[in-house]
């Protein structure tokens, strides 16, 4: 099958990329290098032994998208081009919106367009469930107000999929992950932000090999085990194999398909920061700060869906993630060093 991957060279995407190729799928991507390097393209050649096809622009960008259909005939598409940024959305919540929904409706234009490309894979986030009323969440667990315009778009985005798989022959995966973690243990993919990381694994990646003084843990009087946010970390290479699996599903004619993709299990910015810490033997400096607006206590996956209708179970545990993160931080600060 042809895969069309946008935001292919981005953390997720380019683990996902990886992946497809070792799976012997055909692989085109399409990234504007918005949030991405463009070295990213010969390390997953390096790793898969296999060079995906690939056009720098936005996916906005209609004319360049169409020449893409025309001339790849693509039968799918895993849309992972958007902006993910939550505190950023906040303070420009029309680029977000207009970014992630209008890349989004030229993709479901095409698809209208070429009918052979039928098959759509969407990156949603946990986000949409908000403040949970009970944990695990699963796919029926309510859809809450988002805090945040990106998760607004995730949300508006799931539901202009589900009414467009009503009028239109295709197959839908909306995957909602919780958080992706950890890095190829190659240690040439992995997610490095540039600037002040805004998510919990990038910054501590980034204080292991001294780039950043110290962690602040935000926030130690929430209502968990020890006090600090508890979340459902997924390594991302588990995350890849779930959108392989969900191809996999689609290509059999499913129509609509909402899954999570998480561990089931919830681990608190604490006991990260020791897995951390005993995965790599070093020390990670922190300190408790004011709680950040929006978070909430807690949040991990029910996993019950994933496993019986994709049959996906994790390999990969935290450790395994701090492992692989430190690793892909160490060596990707080596490869700016003998660059400069
Ligand atoms: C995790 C925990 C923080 C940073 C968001 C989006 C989600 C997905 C991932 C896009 C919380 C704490 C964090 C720090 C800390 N989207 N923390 N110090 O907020 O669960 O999810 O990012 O990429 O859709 O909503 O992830 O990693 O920011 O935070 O103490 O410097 O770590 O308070 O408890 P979050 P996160």
């Amino acid at each position: 099958m042809k895969v069309l991957v946008t935001g292919g060279l981005g953390y997720i995407g380019s683990h996902t990329t990886v992946k497809l190729l070792e799976e012997g799928f055909d692989v085109v991507i399409i990234d504007n290098l918005s949030n991405s390097k463009i070295d990213v393209l010969d390390r997953i050649e390096q790793i898969a032994k296999k060079r995906p096809r690939f056009y720098n622009f936005d996916v906005q960008n209609k004319e360049s998208l169409e020449s893409v259909f025309v001339s790849e005939k693509p039968e799918a598409i895993i849309h992972f081009a958007g902006f993910k940024a939550v505190g950023e959305s906040c303070q420009k919540p029309l680029m977000y919106y207009e970014n992630n929904l209008l890349s989004t409706f030229a993709l479901l234009d095409m698809m209208q367009k070429y009918p052979k490309c039928k098959n759509f894979v969407f990156s949603s986030s946990a986000t949409v469930y908000g403040e949970p009323d009970s944990v695990p969440l699963t796919e029926n667990s309510p859809i809450k107000q988002a805090t945040s315009p990106y998760g607004q778009t995730k949300i508006m985005i799931e539901e202009i999929l589900t009414d467009f798989s009503k009028v239109q022959k295709v197959n839908i995966a909306i995957l909602r992950y919780f958080n992706p973690i950890g890095a190829h243990q190659s240690g040439l993919l992995g997610e490095d932000p540039n600037g002040l990381p805004n998510n919990l694994f990038p910054y501590i990646n980034k204080v292991a090999v001294g780039a950043l003084p110290k962690l602040n843990i935000f926030g130690n009087d929430y209502k968990t085990c020890d006090g600090t946010g508890v979340r459902d970390y997924i390594h991302v290479l588990d995350l890849a194999k779930g959108h392989v699996l969900a191809l996999k599903k689609l290509e059999k004619d499913c129509g609509l398909f909402v899954c999570n993709l998480g561990t089931g299990k919830g681990t608190s910015v604490l006991e990260l920061v020791k897995a951390y810490e005993k995965a790599n033997n070093i020390k990670i400096p922190y300190e408790f700060a004011p709680r950040r607006a929006g978070d909430i206590d807690e949040n991990f996956a029910g996993t019950e869906k994933a496993k019986k209708e994709l049959g996906f179970v994790c390999d990969y545990t935290i450790l395994d993630a701090c492992r692989d993160g430190y690793n892909f931080q160490t060596q990707e600060l080596k490869r700016m060093k003998d660059k400069k």
